[in-house]
């Protein structure tokens, strides 16, 4: 058995529950097990994109029954807005060598598709054997530019969404469902 809190406290009245906990562990588990198939005996290194993608990265890993690595980078597109600024710049770099390695890079959401585009040339450049992409959200309605991704959580509409790691001008990503702000 999971031990829970109660949230209520921390959630406004507008913020409607878009994806639930148990909706997001049981895709999870069915993503995780794709990928553990996918890569078994190949000791992928998993790259989660800071800060949205740190509970995504962290929950996936468990249901990934194989032996992995993991690293983070951190990029910025959007400053404190909600509309992306399509400069994507590096804040953190990466600390693993994934040349000749096989990668899989742990996204949020992918909303214009600039941040995967950015970071699938910014990898290639460093020669992976493979390179994957999983985000847990996609809008593909917004997404402006070609990008290849490789497993996808939840495709969803055009909405601002928050919690589960997505923040609100910085807040909010300790929430436990996903959610949706309604105006
Ligand atoms: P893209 O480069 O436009 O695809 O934007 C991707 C990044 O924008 C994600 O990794 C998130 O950090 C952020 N983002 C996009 N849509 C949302 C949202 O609905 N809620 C919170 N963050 C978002
Ligand atoms: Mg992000």
């Amino acid at each position: 058995m999971m031990i829970q809190n109660d949230q209520s406290k921390i959630i406004p009245a507008n913020y409607k529950v878009l994806i639930s906990e148990e909706k997001i562990q049981s895709r999870l588990k069915e993503l995780g097990e794709q990928i553990a198939a996918e890569f078994d005996g190949e000791k992928p290194i998993l790259i989660g994109v800071l800060n949205g993608g740190f509970i995504f990265l962290a929950d996936l890993i468990r249901f990934i029954n194989i032996d992995l690595e993991i690293d983070f980078i951190r990029i910025s597109s959007y400053g404190n807005e909600r509309e992306s600024t399509g400069h994507v710049k590096v804040l953190k770099p990466l600390s693993a060598d994934i040349t000749g390695r096989n990668v899989i890079v742990v996204e949020d959401i992918v909303d214009s598709g600039l941040s995967v585009k950015f970071l699938t040339n910014m990898m290639s450049a460093f020669s992976p054997k493979k390179l994957r992409f999983v985000t847990l959200l996609h809008k593909p309605t917004k997404t402006v530019v070609d990008v290849k991704i490789d497993y996808v959580g939840f495709e969803i509409e055009d909405k601002f969404v928050v919690g589960y790691g997505l923040d609100d001008e910085q807040i909010k990503r300790n929430l436990r469902n996903i959610y949706v702000i309604e105006e």
